[in-house]
């Protein structure tokens, strides 16, 4: 496998020998798609900058997503953690359900903060993982416990600034994180590492959907129309 920034739409690529990545023995090459981008980051998520305790109550945000998926999953099987899944349609609150977690709430329904706040105890959560960014930078602090830690990936929901006092007013400790950083250190062959394990003792999930090559318009207005759920590929 390779981790490319451009040009892997096409059947031939070239990839600098740097970024080739051995598909473990175990894995299928849709298996290996999970792996390569959304395992990692689940791990760096929960390992290396959520430093998770066990018991963790955590809020995951595009739960039903590639990342979300797997997150939800770790935090159940590896941390008996708590978890809250945020997600837009009552479809991928039940695949959020299926992945393990505890909660889930339904963003476009309700107030994610009240619920939040409402199921533990008016406390927060331990650790809020958000790789929505846009206007849940204002809410998100309400629902994070003080002193808790506040991990930032992505920013689907569009870039707004983030409000010191929020995040001063509470101590929260905050990671805004890529894993471009990341991906030729350690923590990367840590990463690796725990993929060959968890493929040992657990099942690793495949793509959800699949669209052909000569659909990839398809499939970009498909996660564009925030449809999908799971991990999409694309298949020459
Ligand atoms: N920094 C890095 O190193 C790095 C690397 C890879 C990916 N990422 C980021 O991590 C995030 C999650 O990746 P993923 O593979 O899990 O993505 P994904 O499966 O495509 O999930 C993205 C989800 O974001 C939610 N979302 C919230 N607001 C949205 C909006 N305004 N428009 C579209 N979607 C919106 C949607 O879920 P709901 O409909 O349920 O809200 C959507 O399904 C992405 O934002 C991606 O850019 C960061």
């Amino acid at each position: 496998m390779a981790d490319m920034h451009t040009g892997g739409y096409a059947e031939f690529a070239t990839a600098a020998v740097r970024d080739l990545v051995r598909l473990p023995e175990r894995a299928s090459f849709l298996q290996g798609v999970v792996y390569l981008v959304n395992l990692r980051i689940a791990y760096l998520y929960y390992y290396t900058f959520g430093q998770v305790q066990p018991g963790d109550v955590l809020m995951v945000h595009a739960a039903a997503g590639g990342i979300g998926t797997l997150v939800t999953q770790i935090a159940k099987r590896r941390g008996s953690n708590v978890v809250i899944a945020l997600a837009s349609s009552d479809e991928k609150l039940a695949h959020c359900r299926a992945a393990g977690a505890d909660y889930a709430i339904n963003i476009r329904s309700a107030d994610y903060v009240t619920e939040v706040l409402r199921i533990t105890g008016g406390r927060g959560v331990d650790v809020s993982m958000n790789s929505v960014a846009g206007p849940t930078l204002q809410t998100d602090p309400a629902a994070i416990r003080p002193r808790g830690r506040w991990l930032i990936n992505g920013y689907a929901g569009g870039r707004a600034l983030l409000d010191p006092n929020a995040i001063m007013h509470k101590s929260l400790t905050l990671s805004v994180f890529s894993v471009y950083t990341v991906r030729r250190d350690e923590e990367f062959t840590k990463a690796t590492a725990f993929l060959d394990e968890w493929l040992r003792t657990e099942p690793l999930e495949s793509c959800t959907r699949t669209f052909p090559l000569e659909a990839a318009e398809e499939a970009h207005r498909w996660i564009e129309g925030r449809h999908s759920h799971g991990k999409i590929a694309l298949v020459p």
